[in-house]
């Protein structure tokens, strides 16, 4: 694997060439195909995941069954670190929401890694903080008692996550899967497609094909954050 591959990787950032070699040396490579399953709640977990391309969600079954998102992590994210650190089971499924390519790095390498270069441990440490903070909220959106505001909610947490910021307009290129956002938001499928159908016609929103647009970001986070 050569060591460009890592340069996008935001917890690599600021590394030099040579050292992004020595890493690009300990990592596998698999592919992953949308629908299979990456991680299982309750293995053992001795492996780091890193995303180089598609995206994944973090899942688990609640009590009756039903799939449970507790996040969606895109390109550059890592998952897989938890049991590593608490040597306990795996504390979630990660599954392949689109076809993915992951890097692997054992246990033992990632450990060295964080001791030889402590920078990649403080941002480490900081995307865990944002992932807390974000479950927080989430926790907190949970207990809205109407589907909508808990589905502008997730829209909000996607603009955050993988938005992108133009002339007070956030675009997200790729929008999960409308069963993705309700197994997030705590709804149906087709509360969300109504939602959105809504959120268009009032001009919150555009969409073309997976693209939302959210036409003035401000105003919509004043009106459903
Ligand atoms: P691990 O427990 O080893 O395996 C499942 C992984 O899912 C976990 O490490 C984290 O990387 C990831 N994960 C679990 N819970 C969350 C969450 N709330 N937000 C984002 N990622 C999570």
């Amino acid at each position: 694997m050569r060591e460009t591959v890592l340069k996008n990787i935001p917890l690599f950032a600021d590394l030099s060439d040579e050292i992004l070699d020595k890493i690009s040396d300990l990592m596998q490579k698999r592919i992953y195909k949308r629908h299979n399953m990456i991680l299982m709640e309750e293995d053992v977990g001795d492996s780091l995941f890193i995303l180089n391309s598609g995206s994944v969600k973090i899942t688990r079954l609640s009590d009756d069954g039903r799939e449970v998102i507790l996040s969606i992590l895109s390109e550059g994210d890592f998952f897989g670190e938890m049991s590593i650190f608490d040597g306990e089971s795996r504390s979630a499924n990660v599954i392949a929401i689109e076809d993915s390519e992951v890097f692997i790095l054992k246990r033992g390498d990632f450990l060295d890694l964080l001791e030889k270069h402590p920078k990649i441990a403080i941002t480490l440490l900081q995307e865990m903080a944002v992932r807390l903070r974000r479950s927080d909220q989430q926790i907190e959106g949970l207990s809205l008692s109407d589907a909508e505001s808990r589905i502008a909610m997730t829209i909000i947490r996607f603009a955050e996550d993988m938005g992108v910021i133009k002339m007070g307009q956030v675009v997200i290129e790729r929008l999960p899967f409308q069963q993705d956002i309700a197994n997030m938001a705590g709804t149906s499928r087709e509360t969300v497609s109504r939602m959105l159908k809504m959120l268009e016609i009032k001009g919150w929103i555009q969409r073309k094909g997976r693209r939302l647009v959210i036409t003035n970001y401000d105003e919509f986070v004043k009106e459903f954050g």
